[in-house]
């Protein structure tokens, strides 16, 4: 571990171990742990800092509070063919999301596509971190997840949605392209961060009390979030709340509570799998020369003004973990003396 001008640069293998000391000493099982432990650093390797180990005191209040039940285990409680319904108990998201994506490889590669559901869920972290398994696996990946209100509807002022995010992962001869976005204009990490540098924010991410566009970060946590582009990401989130929530008799709206509020109990959120197997449709051979054109395609056409390289979704974050690797986790020392102290 190193410091450098108020950050620290700690291998990932390093950051790991000690996520999984810290998880152990608050009761969590081993396995768990490693799983928990795991999405955080996967995270912070993409580079999607979001849902790395500033999520970490959040996990530990929630643990103490009792707010995550560490002694259950996610249960099956409905199954037919090509669909399971999984009770998360109030567990760790992770642990039940991990769970989810075991069965959805498994059941796509017997029945050509799965569809997995999740209940009674706490957060999950970066979806990525699922859809990128089932690609590997050589699967095209889904997954939907609601969270608490922080969105309004389109033409709203009133938080009614979550920040739902949709992650879709499609093997490809080389790394994954990976699609991994909140439906919301802006994570509202990035929003206490423009607070925190004191920046201005992009006017369109959020609206104040009154309903007017804001580029004031403190005027925007005081009012709401707007929808990705307008009805577009409005219509994803009402999508992502019907499939991941109700679908799946777990919460929605204000049925799902934030990972930081109330936490004596289960943040009531559901996640949603859904896999399918490539060469249910078409010889593999075909599927992955046609993709490989396709990103050919994009990669050799033309850079507007202002941009040098187009990248597909994913190909960020894929270097940013090369470079983790090869340099280790640069993370703000704030941070990380937050999480480690958090104990
Ligand atoms: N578990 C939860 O409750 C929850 C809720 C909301 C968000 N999240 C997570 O938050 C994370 C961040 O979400 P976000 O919406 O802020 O993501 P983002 O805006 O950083 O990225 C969204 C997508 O755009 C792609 N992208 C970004 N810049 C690009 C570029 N220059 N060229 C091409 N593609 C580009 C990324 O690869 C990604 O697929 C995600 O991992 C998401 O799963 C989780």
């Amino acid at each position: 571990m190193q410091h450098e001008n108020g950050k620290i640069i700690i291998a990932p293998d390093e950051l790991q171990q000690k996520i999984l000391e810290i998880l152990m000493k608050y009761g969590v099982k081993q396995k768990d742990a490693k799983i928990v432990a795991d999405t955080i650093v996967e995270a912070e390797m993409r580079g999607v800092k979001s849902h790395g180990i500033n999520m970490l005191p959040a996990y530990l209040r929630r643990i103490k509070d009792g707010g995550i039940n560490i002694k259950v285990e996610p249960t099956i409680i409905k199954e037919k063919d090509f669909i399971t319904l999984i009770d998360a108990n109030g567990g760790f998201g992770q642990v039940a999301g991990e769970m989810a994506t075991k069965i959805a490889i498994e059941k796509a590669r017997k029945y050509s596509l799965s569809w997995i559901g999740v209940r009674n869920s706490n957060h999950c972290g970066m979806l990525a971190y699922y859809t990128e398994k089932i690609a590997h696996a050589g699967l095209i990946g889904i997954m939907l997840v609601n969270a608490n209100p922080t969105v309004a509807p389109y033409g709203g002022m009133e938080a009614v949605l979550g920040t739902n995010p949709i992650s879709v992962s499609i093997p490809t001869k080389n790394i994954p392209i990976i699609l991994d976005m909140a439906t919301s204009s802006v994570a509202k990490a990035k929003i206490y961060r423009a607070k925190e540098l004191n920046e201005k924010i992009n006017p369109e991410w959020a609206i104040d009390e009154n309903g007017y566009p804001t580029d004031d970060p403190s005027k925007a946590i005081n009012g709401v979030l707007t929808p990705l582009g307008g009805p577009k990401g409005f219509g994803l989130a009402i999508i992502v709340d019907v499939i991941a929530g109700i679908l799946n008799n777990s919460g929605f709206s204000h049925y799902v509570t934030s990972v930081h509020k109330d936490t004596t109990k289960s943040q009531n959120a559901g996640l949603t799998i859904i896999s399918v197997s490539l060469e249910s449709f078409l010889e593999l051979e075909t599927y992955y020369q046609k993709v490989n054109e396709l990103i050919n395609l994009i990669k050799a056409s033309k850079p507007r003004p202002g941009f040098d390289t187009i990248y597909l979704p994913g190909e960020i974050e894929a270097m940013n973990r090369e470079k983790a690797i090869k340099k280790g986790l640069e993370i703000d020392e704030n941070i990380l003396n937050a999480a480690f102290e958090s104990r």
